[in-house]
């Protein structure tokens, strides 16, 4: 990865650059369930994460870490939410059991961001270190897209499920930040309704 900076390089002062610009407007996420084809080699995977961990980041604590599901990972831990779903919801179809188990079959790549404060001696809030990890994975997203790949950011139930949780070796006061389905996007996305940016800001003082 030769072009990632190394240790106290001297960064090039802002430039405008209309085409991140123009990117980061048209910006929309790809659906999941229309992705599929090859994923990202272990070279550009690398390149991925290492951009998606450039992320502001109070105290440098890097409060997460990522899990990484590829090939036949993707239905091995497909059993684990299978079964997940079915201890909730026993009366559930054995088809519905397959279907919630295939959910990370749906695209190639699929990167688990898990976020895991850390006690630090002048402590950054929780919150803080949430929302950094938050930020790994849109800054996973935009590194995949600007890529070529689709990516989407979901979480699902299965986020939330304690047997999953265990799965993923979580601790106590990890969350699953979010997990980002990487893979081509085989059919567009269609804008959705965004909010009125005005009526969202103010002026203090005014
Ligand atoms: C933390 C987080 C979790 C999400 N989980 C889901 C989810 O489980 N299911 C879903 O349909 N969308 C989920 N989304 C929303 C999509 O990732 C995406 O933002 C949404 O489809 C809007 O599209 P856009 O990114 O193009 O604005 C989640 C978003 C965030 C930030």
């Amino acid at each position: 990865m030769p072009d990632m900076p190394e240790l106290d390089d001297i960064m090039p002062l802002p430039q405008k650059n209309e085409a991140v610009t123009a990117f980061l407007k048209a910006r929309r996420s790809n659906m999941a369930k229309v992705m599929g084809g090859a994923g990202p080699s272990e070279a550009e995977l690398a390149e991925l994460l290492s951009i998606a961990a450039r992320v502001p980041d109070h105290r440098k604590l890097a409060p997460w870490r990522f899990v990484i599901f590829e090939g036949q990972a993707r239905s091995d831990f497909g059993q684990h939410i299978g079964a997940a779903f079915m201890k909730a919801n026993p009366e559930a179809s054995q088809d519905r059991a397959i279907f919630e188990g295939a959910r990370f079959m749906r695209a190639p790549l699929v990167v688990g961001v898990i976020s895991s404060p850390v006690a630090c001696k002048r402590a950054t809030p929780v919150w803080e270190q949430q929302l950094s990890s938050g930020i790994v994975c849109y800054n996973l997203m935009l590194a995949a897209q600007a890529a070529g790949y689709g990516a989407q950011w979901l979480t699902e139930w299965y986020a939330y499920d304690a047997d999953v949780q265990g799965a993923l070796g979580m601790n106590a006061g990890d969350q699953v930040a979010g997990f980002v389905y990487i893979g081509q996007a085989l059919a567009p996305s269609t804008e959705r309704v965004r909010p009125d940016v005005t009526a969202k800001t103010s002026y203090w003082g005014i």
